[in-house]
């Protein structure tokens, strides 16, 4: 392990780090991905069009597959995929769109471009993701889908979604933005609800820096999302005219071809992290004050986007989350504590009630306190460590483990520090 022989100051005190090596690269990349690039490169046709291009058309096929999917569509990105889903899914502008209060804005955002009003659900103070009670609350006879995010580590409860869902008439998008490859009962996740929503933004678990790519093995749904991403254009085999205004949402062909390298390399890929999450989850076990995320045993294959862990301050010299984050990515471990807001009370989402009054008027008739779990996770308890961390060896994982052990037997040396004095700190150690 190499922080071993680390001074037991800590580093954002200015002791030496525990970590001081370079993780795992990420975005992964090697000879395959330029090799397919060159070719496309020479290929000339680089772009999404016509709708879908030849290398988009061939990932797209491999990736439906792999998810249990019928089809799947390459679009720009894991927002707008969001969007044109909800919509090829039939739900109505005006309708109620039941989000977790605790995911990236885009859940709710997305919902927003798509003439939708996004509701608040609580999440599962265990999995953090969506809890079905706090969604069924919501139901009123405005309500046309439900949006469950699988997040970070874990699944949402697929089974508990679709008999709701199944019960209320409602569709089913599955945000499986952190998901690649996961599966729920041995079955791919974007393959239980009406369609699946993917990310392939650079920080996910397969990227061509940008991109996103909508699954479902609804006939009709796909008709429906080639018009909305093509400028309005048929899909040449649509059983019937589809009438929308579309946007162009086209991925490219230089990002097809990046995607299926990475395509082939997802599973060896989970193996690694799977195995590194293990030994990671088994020393969290041992730390008194530190938590892991519940993973359901239906999830049968663990799609890990970042390992997610519950901080309790107690346990740390009453130190925050947000000073034992810094504290940590002082030691060398990246990490993040305010990855998500609660999006009830997200800066990024901030109702304007000129813009969207339906929205606006749903917000002020339920208080944001009623996500108290969400609060939780946001601003008290969640630790977020990139995925690219467990891509490595188990003695990289022992350094993790290290760089916990050693904030938390110093933590005392950190109590009573004011946010600024703690940001100062960080500041002045990032600019060493
Ligand atoms: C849960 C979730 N949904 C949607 C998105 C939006 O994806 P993108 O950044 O590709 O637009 C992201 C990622 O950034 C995400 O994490």
């Amino acid at each position: 392990m190499s922080g071993r022989g680390s001074s037991p100051k800590l580093a954002l005190l200015g002791g030496t780090p525990v970590r001081g090596k370079a993780w795992p690269q990420w975005p992964a990349r090697d000879a395959e991905e330029e090799e397919a690039l060159i070719t496309a490169l020479r290929d000339g046709d680089w772009g999404g069009f016509p709708l879908p291009n030849e290398r988009s058309a061939t990932f797209a096929a491999a990736f439906a597959e792999r998810h249990d999917c019928k089809h799947a569509l390459c679009v720009a990105n894991g927002t707008v995929s969001l969007e044109v889903a909800l919509q090829a899914m039939g739900v109505e502008s005006g309708a109620e769109v039941i989000v977790p209060a605790y995911t990236f804005e885009a859940t709710a955002s997305a919902a927003l471009f798509a003439g939708c009003v996004p509701l608040f659900a609580d999440i599962d103070p265990d999995t953090w993701c969506i809890d079905v009670e706090s969604a069924a609350a919501l139901i009123t006879e405005r309500t046309q889908a439900i949006v469950p995010v699988h997040l970070a580590m874990t699944v949402a409860d697929l089974d508990a979604i679709g008999s709701l869902a199944g019960k209320h008439g409602l569709a089913v998008l599955e945000d499986c933005a952190h998901a690649h490859g996961a599966r729920w009962r041995d079955r791919g996740v974007g393959s239980w609800g009406d369609a699946g929503s993917f990310s392939f933004q650079s920080s996910k678990l397969m990227t061509a820096g940008e991109g996103g790519i909508v699954t479902t093995s609804d006939d009709a749904t796909l008709d429906r999302l080639h018009a909305l991403v093509n400028c309005g254009r048929q899909r040449p085999s649509a059983a019937e005219a589809v009438p929308v205004i579309g946007h162009n949402y086209r991925m490219t062909d230089l990002q097809a071809t990046i995607l299926e390298v990475q395509l082939g390399r997802l599973d060896r890929q989970h193996e690694i992290r799977a195995r590194n999450a293990g030994r990671l989850g088994a020393a969290i076990e041992d730390i008194n004050g530190l938590v892991n995320l519940r993973i359901d045993d239906r999830v049968t294959t663990q799609a890990i986007y970042q390992f997610v862990f519950r901080f309790d301050s107690e346990a740390f010299a009453g130190l925050d989350r947000d000073t034992f984050v810094a504290a940590l990515a002082a030691e060398g471990v990246p990490a993040d504590g305010r990855f998500y807001e609660s999006l009830p009370v997200s800066e990024l989402l901030r109702p304007d009630p000129a813009r969207y009054p339906a929205w606006s008027e749903a917000l002020a008739r339920r208080p944001a306190a009623d996500c108290p779990n969400a609060e939780r996770a946001a601003y008290r308890e969640s630790v977020w460590l990139p995925h690219q961390l467990l891509l490595g060896t188990e003695a990289d994982v022992d350094d993790i483990v290290e760089a916990m052990l050693k904030v938390q037997r110093s933590a005392g040396d950190l109590a009573g520090l004011q946010t600024a004095e703690v940001e100062r700190l960080r500041q002045a150690r990032s600019a060493r």
